[in-house]
């Protein structure tokens, strides 16, 4: 089969990775690409949001599965547009894409299907949206309805800073139309796990659960990031609450979305709280979790690209991925001063060096091809050092080998990715 991935980012880096290995891969491209993922693939210059750009380029080669990483080509329309050109593709279309596009809209898909989460309401007035705020008190949670860069949630632990959100989101525009309209939530405590489930349109095949870092900073401090590390397996996620996710939130989502006349596929990823009443869904979103995705491909055992077409034709029904036994870890090498602002272009060392420590795998998430075959720093996550291990925390020994082994002074990771699962495991 010809492939075309589409994404630039340490997520796409391991999706190559792996369609990389499969028996029955003829060609695969990756648009845009990054330097580490001209490894496996031909990278092709077209931006991830050009889908008129990527639909043209895969008619043209006779790509015969599109998978998409990022959300933003799929709430363009990537989906739609390859099925209207006879192209399979791994995605939900705009209309399914809104359950990460549009937080009120997931809301009310999962409200009515009876799916456990936090009670909300949708505002697009400020001074309703302020009322209920005094009317509710803190703990709450104030969210932009849109894409907002990751950016667009404030959880307030008191009403001052719930109603502050409100105005940096509804009067000031910080996030630009995206707040528009704001959703106000029910503050959840408990302990967060992401889940992902791979859809046809009918069905949903449990894909993995994972835990990330998205503080900046050890000990889970500083501000919020897309993300400094993940591993999976995760301790919290039992194979009773992964099933119990799987019957509770899964199926009845992809339910509903076929009883709307919008079938999601390609994979739903669950931002879930285990709460002392159970899991609640705290967000959906339409892709891999980076640099989650980089650990469920260091550990899917199964062919990955025989599960994807499946998946894009509708045909999911009695497949069952199948799972190494061994832990996997990865550890997010930022740029300094990510995620504010840093500088890009610095050169990067030691990487063939960090790749041979056993067990581990260095995806690029944010970097580009310099003369002489060197390898630049392009963005602010810049690396994703990944490895297997027996245990959680053999896992994240091999990670650390391998950081140290990197000449880059430029960058920074964090030094405790992994704490609660090594705890578990120490317990
Ligand atoms: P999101 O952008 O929806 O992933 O939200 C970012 C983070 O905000 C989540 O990973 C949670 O840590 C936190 N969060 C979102 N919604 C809630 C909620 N209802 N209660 C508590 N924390 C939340
Ligand atoms: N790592 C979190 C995300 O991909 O949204």
């Amino acid at each position: 089969m010809k492939v075309l991935v589409v994404g630039g980012g340490g997520r796409e880096h391991a999706l190559c990775w792996k369609l990389a290995q499969s028996p029955i891969l003829t060609k695969l491209w990756c648009a845009p690409g990054n330097a580490g993922i001209t490894d496996v693939a031909e990278c092709v210059a077209i931006g991830a949001e050009d889908v008129p750009a990527l639909v043209a380029f895969a008619k043209a080669q006779g790509v015969d599965l599109v998978v998409a990483g990022p959300e933003a080509p799929l709430v363009l329309g990537l989906a739609d547009a390859c099925i209207e050109a006879g192209i399979k593709v791994f995605g939900p279309t705009r209309a399914a894409a809104a359950l990460e596009g549009s937080k009120g809209f997931m809301k009310d898909v999962v409200a009515a299907a009876g799916i456990p989460t936090a009670w909300y309401k949708r505002f697009t007035d400020a001074d309703a949206a302020r009322a209920f705020i005094r009317e509710k008190g803190a703990p709450i949670v104030v969210k932009t309805d849109g894409l907002a860069a990751g950016k667009g949630v404030t959880v307030a632990m008191n009403v001052e800073e719930a109603l502050a959100a409100v105005d940096a989101m509804m009067a000031d525009k910080a996030f630009g139309s995206a707040g528009d309209e704001v959703v106000i939530e029910e503050y959840l405590e408990g302990e967060e796990v992401s889940l992902f489930a791979l859809c046809d349109g009918r069905t949903a095949v449990y894909f993995g659960a994972a835990q990330d870092h998205k503080r900046v900073g050890d000990g889970d401090t500083g501000p919020n990031t897309g993300g400094m590390g993940a591993y999976s397996p995760a301790p919290v996620a039992t194979p009773a609450l992964e099933a119990e996710i799987m019957d509770r939130i899964m199926a009845p989502a992809v339910a509903a979305m076929a009883g709307r006349g919008m079938p999601y596929t390609g994979v739903l990823f669950a931002g879930v709280m285990v709460t002392a009443d159970g899991p609640k869904l705290l967000e959906f979103n339409v892709r891999f979790g980076d640099p989650e995705c980089q650990v469920l491909m260091a550990r899917l055992s199964s062919d990955l690209l025989p599960i994807l077409a499946a998946a894009a034709a509708g045909k999911l029904d009695g497949i069952t991925p199948a799972w190494s036994d061994q832990a996997a870890m990865v550890v997010v090498m930022a740029a300094n001063g990510y995620p504010g602002a840093y500088a890009k272009g610095s050169v990067i060392g030691g990487l063939g060096r960090a790749g041979a420590v056993d067990g581990v795998t260095v995806f690029h998430a944010g970097t580009t091809s310099g003369p002489g075959g060197a390898v630049l720093a392009a963005g602010g996550r810049v690396l994703g050092v990944t490895a297997s291990g027996a245990t959680v925390r053999e896992a994240r020994d091999r990670a650390y080998a391998a950081i140290d082994r990197l000449e880059w002074p430029e960058g920074f990771c964090r030094r405790d990715i992994g704490w609660r699962a090594i705890a578990a495991e120490t317990a």
